[in-house]
């Protein structure tokens, strides 16, 4: 790692599939920073399990998020690429922190109240302590910058919370990380209700294009793509959120700007131009999916790409974690 950078750290749930807003908002602009800056990403299972995840399914997400971060671009020379639980510093950082953590700001967390009314039969400590695993695992690198959306937002404030109470019962320990709210060059909207955000688990999944759809797949979901009755391919987020949608896409997916995208479809039916935006986001991910499907197939270059990942993370993590140790009076050898 070069001392003259910052450090970056994010992480991924190994969970749901993830569509091309999480492409575009967070994979794309990670990419971007990956030269700039010293990086650790991490597969965050041990926060996947705060929701019952089917065991054979957890194992092969890890396997496959992996292999899809590296296809996208993310490279393991340059990026610490592991696994959480294969550094158990997380954990270990995490107890203590829980010690700096009151119960009742963790029942105040945004996440944790939505997460609760939606897995009302399953509300167990992880879920509450979720926020402070993520403390940990964005402090244990001396973290300068987290890249988040806004749904994390809260995430970070806390870690920040955290560090700066355990910095001042003792003395400086932990780096006070920036959250660096992406440029999202645009927002992804559902294709069947462009007024909303594209999820990850939107109750009709015709709405959402995953990264793992298949190009017939693709063009079908853009095919039924919700416009409007008019006939006018312009960019008109307020009146024409549906045409305005395709159009950010289109100019995502192909790097044009919006004016150059309104241009190329000057005169043309909606047919036609939904079309082609599905077909520009194939030419993007068919490639992108066929690296995967390499990739998944040689298992033994992912194992050595975690476990490289996990010794760079395991070297830095164990550095802050016996400094803590040594704060607060865990006898060490
Ligand atoms: N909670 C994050 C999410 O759901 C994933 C995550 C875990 C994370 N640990 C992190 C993100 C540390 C940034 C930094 O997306």
């Amino acid at each position: 790692m070069d001392d003259n950078k910052k450090t970056l750290y994010s992480a991924v749930q190994p969970t749901n599939n993830l569509t091309i807003g999480n492409y575009i908002g967070a994979i794309r602009n990670f990419l971007a920073l990956q030269t700039d800056y010293n990086c650790y990403f991490a597969i965050a299972n041990m926060h996947a399990i705060t929701v019952r995840q089917n065991p054979a399914e957890l194992r092969q997400r890890t396997l496959s998020l992996l292999a899809l971060y590296i296809a996208c671009g993310l490279n393991p020379e340059s990026t610490a690429i592991y696994v959480q639980s294969h550094v158990s510093a997380h954990a270990e950082l995490c107890w203590v922190l829980n010690t700096f953590t009151y119960v009742g700001e963790m029942e105040r967390m945004t996440q944790f109240k939505d997460k609760s009314a939606k897995h009302a039969d399953n509300i167990n400590m992880g879920l509450m302590d979720y926020p402070v695993l993520m403390a940990a695992d964005i402090l244990l690198y001396q973290t300068d910058v987290v890249p988040v959306g806004l749904d994390q937002r809260q995430h970070v404030e806390i870690a920040r919370d955290i560090a700066q109470r355990f910095n001042n019962v003792y003395t400086p320990t932990f780096k006070v990380p920036e959250a660096l709210y992406m440029k999202v060059g645009a927002k992804i909207c559902d294709l069947l209700d462009p007024t909303k955000k594209m999820s990850k688990s939107a109750e009709n999944i015709n709405g959402s294009v995953f990264l793992s759809d298949d190009k017939d797949t693709i063009i079908r979901k853009f095919k039924r793509a919700v416009t409007d009755s008019d006939t006018l391919i312009k960019y008109d987020p307020e009146n024409k959120a549906g045409v305005s949608n395709l159009l950010s896409i289109y100019s995502a997916f192909t790097g044009k700007s919006i004016a150059e995208a309104e241009a190329d479809f000057a005169g043309k039916g909606y047919g036609e131009f939904k079309l082609a935006v599905g077909e520009a986001v194939a030419d993007k991910l068919v490639p992108i999916q066929a690296e995967q499907a390499k990739l998944l197939a040689d298992k033994e270059y992912l194992n050595s790409v975690m476990k490289s990942g996990a010794e760079r993370a395991n070297y830095t993590a164990r550095k802050t974690l016996s400094k803590v140790y040594k704060k607060i009076g865990f006898y060490q050898f």
